[in-house]
């Protein structure tokens, strides 16, 4: 049976590029079942997605075919359709590996949503990790999911938590946050689009520890 430990992306992998295909979002709406539904008369448009992500026919029929064929317990079953069903969800676990560009595919785990993940971080690392008078900082334009948990963890430990401001314009204000920076965080939690205003925010920068990093232009 393989194990979610045993595979490693390679780099050619992490780096494989496939010539991308230009579709309009004419094309691209008929890969989604329930947006060719009308609701008050008019074609649906979704705007809901980080709550529940429409599906597309691919993910529909892999679904389908999952539990007509596949449905068992994965990493426990000594029969065939849970070996099957084991080695079909390491296969999407390498996949996403390759996504996101991860080292090995046991970084990869599967929650059920964004709460519970970071839940679990703030509990697993949270907890192990930070201690009385730590620095956590965060900005004003989290959702409540990545907000309340590290709430709760600042009051479990002791930790501090600060905020970085939206300025007028909707944008990050980087003067504090490169301040906050300095303070030497032992946590940054930060959206990388904020469903409230549209900003994207510049992630890549974001993640450096030196703040003048945070300069730099694009997500
Ligand atoms: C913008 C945004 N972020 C995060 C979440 C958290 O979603 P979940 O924990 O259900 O994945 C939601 C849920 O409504 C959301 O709207």
């Amino acid at each position: 049976m393989p194990t979610s430990d045993s595979v490693p992306v390679t780099a050619n992998q992490q780096t494989e590029k496939t010539t991308p295909v230009i579709r309009t979002a004419a094309e691209i709406r008929k890969d989604f079942p329930i947006l060719a539904r009308q609701v008050h008369g008019k074609p649906l448009v979704y705007l809901d997605s980080t709550s529940s992500s429409q599906k597309p026919y691919a993910v529909i029929e892999a679904m389908s075919t999952y539990y007509e064929m596949y449905h068992a317990n994965v990493h426990r079953g000594v029969y065939e359709i849970s070996e099957e069903a084991t080695a079909r969800m390491e296969k999407a676990r390498v996949k996403v590996a390759r996504f996101i560009n991860a080292r090995r595919s046991k970084q990869v785990i599967f929650t059920r949503n964004t709460t519970e993940s970071i839940n679990l971080v703030a509990y697993s690392w949270g907890n192990t990790n930070i201690t009385a008078g730590d620095l956590i900082v965060l900005t004003e334009m989290e959702h409540h999911s990545n907000l309340v948990p590290w709430q709760l963890l600042a009051q479990r430990t002791g930790a501090r938590l600060e905020f970085v401001p939206v300025t007028g314009e909707g944008l990050l204000n980087l003067d504090v946050y490169e301040q906050l920076l300095q303070q030497q965080p032992k946590l940054v939690a930060f959206t990388h689009m904020s469903n409230v205003l549209g900003t994207i925010n510049p992630a890549r920068c974001s993640t450096k520890r030196s703040p003048s990093a945070c300069r730099c232009a694009g997500p």
